[in-house]
């Protein structure tokens, strides 16, 4: 990509050069250009693709002086600017990130890089993935790691993550973890990860490893466990960075059924490959661009409280580069390592309230179907206002199967016995609470 400087001429308007964007791209003979303001300079930026597009070894910029001086564990290499030099940022100052484009645009590369570039500086004691892959394709590479987690099971069994369900039971565990970290470092009087660390090296004590949770195609998840998966996001994003869990979410919808205002509020990072559509670049950078990209790795990566996106071209890497580095670290017989999460903490904190919240609303929804015989969004939105709840409802309904929609119908239907049983197993258990 060149970038060419425009000085306006004093009166003339920079609506004036954006208005006239395809006609630049038309005598250029070239698509993908961007008008961008530069203010340092007071100039106006025309960026024009290179018709040979340059590949950004991943690395080059992990051999530069930026990368190697950055003390951070979760120091990322993400690609080149648009002047040519390195871009090395930080994860654990982001918080979180959200990664957006469309199919075939980046997204999987740059995870690539991002894992990449975290297995260059961190033994599996000081950082671990929790490597979340319903499309089976990018992540099974990276099975035999010793940095891969689970906390829902043991070291020895952790793997990647592919089922909905299972995703949103490691979820809903590592919010656990999270709430016990806390509690653990409440208990030696430090805020943060960092600072427990260093507490831990000055009395011997054992140290805390950092999580990173990549999930690899978020819209896969929310289609089929929407409510449970975004409740541990939130939490998890709003409260885990102290205690060194940080979230990584890529998808190619990012429509707002995926990325929820929820989720948006907590992810200030996003990295926005080639969109299909201006709304689509809108969703995730909140301002147009994301879809004049050229798609294989250029970039705009917008920094937590930036205004402007940096454009970058995405650090590549093949899988023959990856599967390198992997064999060295398998290699290095590096223990597979961790605590599971005591059954202690499990009872005491976090779901006990979700849960109640969660089934608050489905009793009387039960009996409200049991009564009309019927379900549909407009019957639940009546009576129990709002189509956000509406909606939720209708997705625990049909988790817990109490209703199905068969395939090729657009008719839910509804199987009455088991809402029976289970209202007069609810019943039941009621009843014996009040008596003992
Ligand atoms: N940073 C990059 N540099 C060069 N080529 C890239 C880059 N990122 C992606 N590509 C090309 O685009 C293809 C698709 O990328 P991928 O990351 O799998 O897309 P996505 O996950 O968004 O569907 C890759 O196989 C590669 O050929
Ligand atoms: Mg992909």
């Amino acid at each position: 990509m060149t970038r060419y400087d425009l000085v306006l001429s004093p009166g003339i308007r920079i609506q004036t050069v954006s208005g006239i964007i395809d006609n630049i791209s038309l005598a250029m003979r070239t698509a993908s250009i961007r008008v961008v303001p530069i203010p340092e300079k007071a100039v106006v930026g025309i960026e024009v693709p290179n018709s040979s597009g340059l590949i950004v070894g991943l690395k080059g910029i992990l051999e530069s002086a930026a990368f190697e001086n950055s003390k951070s564990l979760l120091t990322l290499a993400l690609g080149k600017t648009t002047d040519g030099s390195g871009y090395v940022t930080d994860l654990a100052s982001m918080p979180h990130l959200l990664i957006a484009g469309a199919t075939g645009s980046g997204k999987s590369v740059s995870i690539h890089a991002i894992i990449l570039s975290i297995l260059y500086k961190a033994r599996p004691d000081e950082v671990k993935f929790m490597l979340i892959d319903p499309k089976r394709v990018e992540m099974p590479i990276y099975r035999d790691i010793p940095h891969i987690y689970n906390p829902c099971t043991c070291a020895a069994d952790a793997d990647i993550i592919t089922g909905p369900r299972e995703a949103a039971a490691a979820l809903k565990k590592l919010v656990n973890v999270m709430d016990e970290r806390y509690t653990k470092f409440a208990k030696e009087m430090v805020r943060n990860i960092e600072s427990y660390n260093s507490k831990m090296v000055e009395t011997g004590g054992e140290k805390e490893f950092y999580v990173v949770v990549i999930i690899d195609e978020l819209a896969d998840l929310m289609i089929v466990v929407q409510k449970e998966i975004e409740d541990s996001i939130q939490r998890l994003a709003q409260m885990a960075r102290a205690v060194g869990i940080h979230l990584i979410l890529a998808t190619q919808r990012p429509s707002v059924n995926v990325i929820t205002g929820i989720i948006k509020a907590n992810f200030p990072a996003r990295l926005s490959f080639q969109t299909t559509s201006k709304i689509d670049s809108r969703v995730i950078l909140d301002m147009l661009g994301a879809e004049c990209l050229m798609g294989k790795g250029d970039m705009l990566f917008l920094p937590p409280g930036e205004a402007r996106p940096a454009r970058l071209q995405g650090a590549y890497v093949s899988l023959k580069e990856a599967e390198k580095v992997i064999s060295f670290i398998n290699g290095q017989n590096f223990p597979r390592l961790y605590e599971p999460v005591s059954a202690e903490v499990e009872r005491n904190v976090g779901f006990n309230a979700d849960e109640e919240k969660r089934t608050r609303d489905l009793i009387p929804a039960l009996k409200l179907i049991n009564e009309r015989k019927r379900i549909s969004q407009d019957l639940l939105k009546a009576n129990f206002g709002g189509s956000a709840r509406a909606t939720n409802i209708l997705s625990i309904l049909e988790t817990e199967d109490f209703i199905t929609k068969p395939e090729g119908t657009n008719k839910w239907q509804i199987d009455y016995d088991k809402i029976k049983q289970y209202l007069e197993e609810t019943e039941r258990k009621a009843c014996g609470e009040k008596q003992s």
